[in-house]
Formats: C-alpha cells, sequence, structure tokens
C-alpha cells in the first residue's frame, strides 16, 4: 500500500504571493479603474541584450543543422560554460575548477535539492527572514519538525534584525548546514568580508558547511564587499556556493544557473572530493542537463560585450533601486538595502504590521509590494520593495506613494 510522505502536511500554505494576488484582485473589483503600480515581485522585466540574443540564437540555429546539432548533453554543463565560469570566478581571484562546477536550471532548483546530500539528521539554520525555498526544501525531507508560532521546531532561525545590518547573528548552537543569502533577498542587506569570515570560520570550527546563495551577486558594486564565498580563506572547505543568470542576465524565463561543490569540502564523515562525487551522482541520476540554447545564452553572457550589455541592465535596475530608495527616505521613511541589492526592505512607519501596510500602500498609492512577515517572524513590521520593473511604472509608483501615502 502506497503512502504520501507526511513532511508535505507540516508545509504551510503559500500564502504570501497568493494573499497579495487576492487582496489586491478584491481592491480592483471595488476599484474598476484604479491602474495597480507593482513593485512587489523578484521578476526581471527588460528586454535582453542584442549580443546575449545572438548567443541564444546561435543555440537555436546549430540545432538546424545535422552537423552542429545536439541532444543530451553532459548533465554538469556543457565544457564551454564551465571553462568560461571558472575563467569569471578566476578574474574574480577566486580558484574554481571546471570540475567544481555543475550547471544546472536555475538556483531555485539546486538550492532546493543540494540538502539531499547531506544525512536527515543534519540540523538546518537559516537567516529570519528568509527565501523560504531553504525551509520548506528542508521540511519535505523530514528536518523541519512541528510546525509551531510561526517556526519550525528542529530548524534554527538566525536572527537577522537592524541592529546587524540584517545580517544573521551567529548560531549558538549546534547545526550543521547553513544558508546564508547575500545580497539579500528580502532585506537587500550585503554581508561584509568580516561577517562572512566570522561565519566561514565558525562552520570550520564545528564542521558545518554553509550553502551560499549568490544569485544577486552582480548586483554588488562596492568593490570592498565579497561577490562570492570563496573569497573568503578557507570557505572551501565548508561551503557550496549556488548562482543563477537569472538576475544577472535576465534568464529569469530562460532558466540557467549553478553550484559550485569544492573538492576540498568536508564534512565529519566524508573525505576530500566526496561531496563533489555525490552531488555529481545525484544530478546525473535524476537531471539531464540545462538546456544547450540556454547554455549557449550563458555563453554569450559570459562574452566580454555580454558582460557589459548585462552590466548595462543591472544599473537600470539599480537605478530604479535608487530612485525608490531616495525617494522613501524623502518622506521620511526608514529605508535599507537598495545600495547593492535590488531589494528595499522598509520599516513600517507608525508601527503598522506588514500586512496593515500593504493594505494601506494599496488602498492610498495603489501600490503592490510584498509583506515582510511573509518571510518570517522577523519580517513582521517590514516591507518589500523590488526594484525590478519599467522606469516609467516605477516613477509613476514613487510619485503616488509621495501623493497619496498618509504617514
Ligand atoms: C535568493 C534567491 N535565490 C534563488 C532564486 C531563484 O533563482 P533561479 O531563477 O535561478 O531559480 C531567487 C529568485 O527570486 C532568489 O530570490
Amino acid at each position: 500500500m502506497a503512502t504520501i510522505n507526511k513532511n508535505y502536511k507540516t508545509l504551510q500554505a503559500g500564502y504570501l504571493f497568493s494573499e497579495i494576488a487576492k487582496r489586491t484582485k478584491v481592491f480592483l473589483e471595488k476599484n474598476k479603474d484604479a491602474k495597480v503600480l507593482r513593485l512587489g515581485i523578484g521578476n526581471t522585466t527588460e528586454a535582453l541584450p542584442k549580443s546575449v540574443i545572438d548567443g541564444l540564437g546561435l543555440g537555436v540555429s546549430k540545432l538546424a543543422n545535422v552537423d552542429t546539432y545536439t541532444g543530451y548533453g553532459d548533465e554538469q554543463g556543457d565544457t564551454r560554460l564551465r571553462a568560461a565560469l571558472s575563467t569569471w570566478y578566476k578574474n574574480m581571484g577566486v580558484r574554481i575548477d571546471p570540475l567544481e562546477i555543475f550547471v544546472s536550471d536555475g538556483a531555485k532548483t539546486d538550492s532546493a535539492n543540494i540538502s539531499s546530500i547531506f544525512g536527515n539528521d543534519n540540523v538546518v539554520a537559516v537567516s529570519d527572514p528568509v527565501y523560504p525555498v531553504y525551509v520548506d526544501s528542508n521540511v519535505i525531507q523530514g528536518r523541519g519538525g512541528e510546525f509551531k508560532n510561526g517556526r519550525y521546531k528542529n530548524i534554527v532561525y538566525l536572527d537577522s534584525l537592524e541592529e546587524n545590518g540584517f545580517f544573521p547573528k551567529l548560531p549558538d548552537k549546534k547545526v550543521d548546514l547553513i544558508y546564508i543569502c547575500s545580497p539579500n533577498n528580502p532585506t537587500g542587506a550585503v554581508a561584509t568580508r568580516d561577517q562572512l569570515k566570522r561565519f566561514v570560520n565558525w562552520a570550520l570550527k564545528h564542521k558545518a558547511i554553509i550553502i551560499f546563495d549568490a544569485a544577486y551577486s552582480f548586483f554588488i558594486k562596492d568593490k570592498n564587499l565579497p561577490r562570492s564565498i570563496y573569497e573568503i580563506p578557507g570557505a572551501r572547505k565548508c561551503a557550496i556556493e549556488i548562482s543563477s543568470f537569472s538576475k544577472w542576465a535576465g534568464f529569469t524565463g530562460v532558466r540557467l544557473g549553478w553550484t559550485i561543490v569544492p573538492m576540498d569540502l568536508i564534512t565529519q564523515n566524508s573525505k576530500k572530493g566526496e561531496l563533489n562525487a555525490m552531488w555529481n551522482r545525484r544530478q546525473t541520476t535524476m537531471f539531464n542537463g540545462a538546456s544547450n540554447i540556454a547554455q549557449e545564452g550563458g555563453l554569450a553572457v559570459l562574452s566580454k560585450k555580454g558582460q557589459r550589455e548585462s552590466g548595462e541592465i543591472i544599473d537600470y535596475y539599480m537605478e530604479n533601486a535608487r530612485l525608490i530608495r531616495v525617494g522613501l527616505e524623502k518622506m521620511g521613511l526608514k529605508v535599507f538595502g537598495g545600495k547593492n541589492a535590488p531589494y528595499i526592505w522598509l520599516k513600517t512607519p507608525n508601527g503598522l504590521s506588514s500586512w496593515e501596510f500593504f493594505d494601506k500602500l494599496l488602498n492610498e498609492a495603489r501600490v503592490v509590494g510584498t509583506p515582510g512577515a511573509g518571510f518570517g517572524l522577523l519580517g513582521e513590521g517590514y516591507f518589500r520593495l523590488s526594484a525590478f520593473g519599467h522606469r516609467e511604472n516605477v516613477k509613476q509608483a514613487i510619485k503616488s506613494i509621495q501623493e497619496n501615502l498618509k504617514i
């Protein structure tokens, strides 16, 4: 007799974005002619640059000719793309062998699947607030335990508060897998070298593994801030890095990412190279490789012209972020992030809850954002705005907030 994976029953309903959609729909039913301005979702909006379109086009045209046609490729990714990523890291001063790079269809899949190479008895630590995938994927694996008062009993939540610059506190108890996301979704905070150093040293001392989500690293403009965890000495022994072309190059729909499992990575009961071999085994068993068209596009992103042109689109989003940040600051609102990250994290005024502020912003300014409470208990009292969007829409939203929001 078949039975279900009961861990699914402890997952909380995908409440956040469905509730946002529901409240927006109710508002639009009551205000038929209203135009709602959306600064809520972290989805790219701008067209891809010519160099990248040419790369994707090359991938398509290769399929049209029997001499250049390819079917299944290596599950680990196109050798050329792995080599180009390795060179890209080298130019950043980081040594990563192409064999340590596993190309995938994106960072979400990898960040959800990576914990499968670790024992189910590993204790997971996440920051609070947090990108929900890390928690839910571990709950499915059975590492969550009972859900009570907004938290899973067996997960260790590391407070990410204003006084720490929204960077998680070091664990004060035994944990084995630590998820860190920098630049952070939702807070827009970026870890400093010292902050990361402290975590790497803690992980080395306690034989823990850091899973570092660098999906937004291309938004870091400040040269003093680390863009890869491998910029920190010792990280090759204790950290896995996950990254993506989604936000870097507008590949949210194209789908392409990668994960680095260094040969030096070890756990209490594994030798050098073993975790790399296990992730290789997992991918070759359960994944048939990223799309050859997408990978050709990825190679184009990594070309000199591709990096320059993709960088210009990042600059466009970052100008949106600046406009939002400055526009809100002018009103006296307390805002964080938005400097080396595409998210602006704002303290709700007058002690409003995240959802009360959502309703106020929608009703008064007709702007939709994301309540911080949806990212964890400590997101309560905060609100996330996203810099992804057309400039005109962003400008209209700021103008409307400045003119209509009563604070
Ligand atoms: C922190 C973080 N990691 C990963 C992802 C997903 O990236 P991908 O599109 O590569 O799956 C997102 C998407 O919003 C994200 O915010």
